[in-house]
């Protein structure tokens, strides 16, 4: 080895590492080393990429030779055990100052824990969420940084050089310290689950209710793609919907088997929610929704229960599909919300200056929710950083507003139809607990007083009460009868 010639480096070859490595090496100033722990697949690149110009290299030791100081690596393997070894192995060849990325889908207190471990060594580690699928690493993702703002100044240049671009800004920030970035890219996914489902849901309705064919539910999809609900998921919703499957001829949808998988990300956002006691109510029936559909032997054992339901005729089916298309919209609304939602109170529990209008701005390319509405999302923080709930912001609460009657009938309908739409009626559920006057609250805390003496506040005085609910049962402050 001569001198250092790479300013970036790449481990892990898979699908994502190739085309990420590939990415990088196509953006003018890059020059891209790579590592991968079995030798072919490092060979296979370079031989089927010549263009690319990539430094293999067959050692970690080879591999930190050929990057110009600070020396910068990004961590392409599966997420897990993988991630340590690889870390630890960098951490041997690295010298204080240099930059890990794990690029990984990294569970976030995962790379807190390793940041801080890395950091003892002088060396940065950073936690970047990366989105957008295969496609996206190759041509552009949204990438989610997290770790130290000294890693940044040398990230951020080669991170802008390959990540999307939306409305001329490239779709990268500095989202925060140590796991920032992969909170964020958790909670993304987790907003990712809720879309998909509402979307399945919407289809659903449209087959179920409404008697159209998945061809024409495609078509349906691609006119709302051309309007408020324009995004990545729902122009694939149309394409999936059209496919014909080659062996039977029937609409491929009809041949998938209905039961969702998932890798984790999702369960990790409700996981964290619940530890932050932010109710993303959405994005966990989101979740759940896939775990039903994945138990094969109870929904054998229950294909025979009554469904109990009524007819559901539609009489005007335009004003139908108009109906689903804005339960879909409010719902969405709401996802994106309680998914904001999330994002403030982990910047509080963890200490991270988050900002939110950013994190629109950034998902608004690249990355799998990508959505025209991000736009609106950046436009009500930006109106009020302070903002509380996103679906209080003038632009979000018009269109839930505009959308209540359908999205009323929509869940009704279902209900009595006996068709699941969970993250429909949760949704709907939320945003009516949401703007209640009294919730029942009241009567859970008196249960909790009850049988546990757990107390509770009053709305006409200040202070902590218990009552005495055997004997005369009068009112007591709890100060006194403890
Ligand atoms: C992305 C995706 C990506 C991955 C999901 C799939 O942003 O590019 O979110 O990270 O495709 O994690 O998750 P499931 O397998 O759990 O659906």
């Amino acid at each position: 080895m001569t001198h250092p010639r790479a300013n970036i480096g790449v481990v892990g070859l898979a699908v994502m590492g190739s085309n990420l490595a590939r990415n990088l090496a196509s953006r003018e100033g890059n020059t891209v080393a790579i590592f991968n722990r079995s030798v072919e697949k490092t060979e296979t690149l370079v031989a089927e990429h010549p263009e690319a110009g990539f430094i293999a290299t067959r050692s970690y030791e080879e591999f930190a030779a050929a990057l110009q100081k600070p020396r910068t690596a990004i961590i392409m393997v599966q997420a897990g055990r993988g991630t340590d070894a690889v870390i630890d192995a960098l951490t041997e060849v690295f010298e204080p100052g240099d930059i890990i990325v794990d690029g990984g889908n990294a569970l976030f207190t995962d790379t807190i824990r390793r940041e801080k471990a890395v950091r003892e060594t002088g060396i940065n580690f950073v936690g970047a969420g990366i989105s957008g699928g295969e496609e996206g690493a190759l041509n552009g993702p949204s990438i989610m940084p997290g770790g130290s703002a000294e890693a940044w100044q040398t990230l951020g240049p080669i991170l802008r050089s390959i990540a999307a671009v939306a409305e001329g800004e490239p779709c990268v920030t500095h989202v925060g310290t140590d796991g920032a970035g992969h909170f964020v890219k958790m909670i993304h996914n987790g907003i990712e689950y809720a879309d998909m489902q509402l979307i399945a849901e919407a289809y659903d309705l449209l087959r179920r209710v409404g008697g159209i064919e998945p061809a024409e539910i495609a078509e349906i999809f691609a006119e709302w793609n051309r309007g408020e609900l324009e995004s990545y998921l729902i122009e694939i919703t149309a394409e999936v919907l059209r496919q014909v499957d080659a062996t039977t001829g029937k609409p491929l949808v009809d041949v998938i088997l209905d039961q969702a998988g998932a890798k984790g990300t999702g369960a990790w956002t409700v996981q964290s929610a619940l530890d932050l006691g932010v109710p993303v109510s959405g994005i966990a029936e989101a979740v759940f929704a896939r775990s039903l559909s994945s138990k094969p032997a109870q929904r054998a054992a229950a294909r025979d229960l009554p469904a109990g339901a009524e007819e559901w005729s539609v009489s005007d089916p335009e004003a139908f599909v108009e109906d689903v298309r804005r339960a879909l919209y409010a719902s969405k609304i709401i996802a994106y919300s309680q998914g904001f939602d999330a994002i403030v109170a982990g910047a509080e529990q963890y200490g991270w200056e988050i900002k939110k209008g950013e994190i629109a701005k950034i998902w608004r390319a690249g990355c799998i929710i990508r959505a025209q509405f991000l736009n609106r999302i950046t436009e009500a923080y930006a109106a009020d950083a302070e903002l509380v709930a996103l679906v209080t912001a003038p632009y979000f609460a018009d269109a839930v507003a505009g959308a209540l009657p359908s999205w009323r009938r929509i869940v009704a309908g279902a209900a009595l139809g006996g068709i699941p739409t969970p993250t429909f009626a949760s949704s709907l559920s939320y945003y009516d607990g949401l703007r209640a006057d009294r919730l029942p609250a009241a009567l859970v805390q008196g249960q909790r007083d009850f049988f546990g003496a757990h107390t509770y506040q009053r709305v006409d005085r200040e202070g902590t009460f218990h009552t005495l609910w055997s004997g005369d049962r009068s009112e007591i402050s709890a100060v006194d009868a403890h």
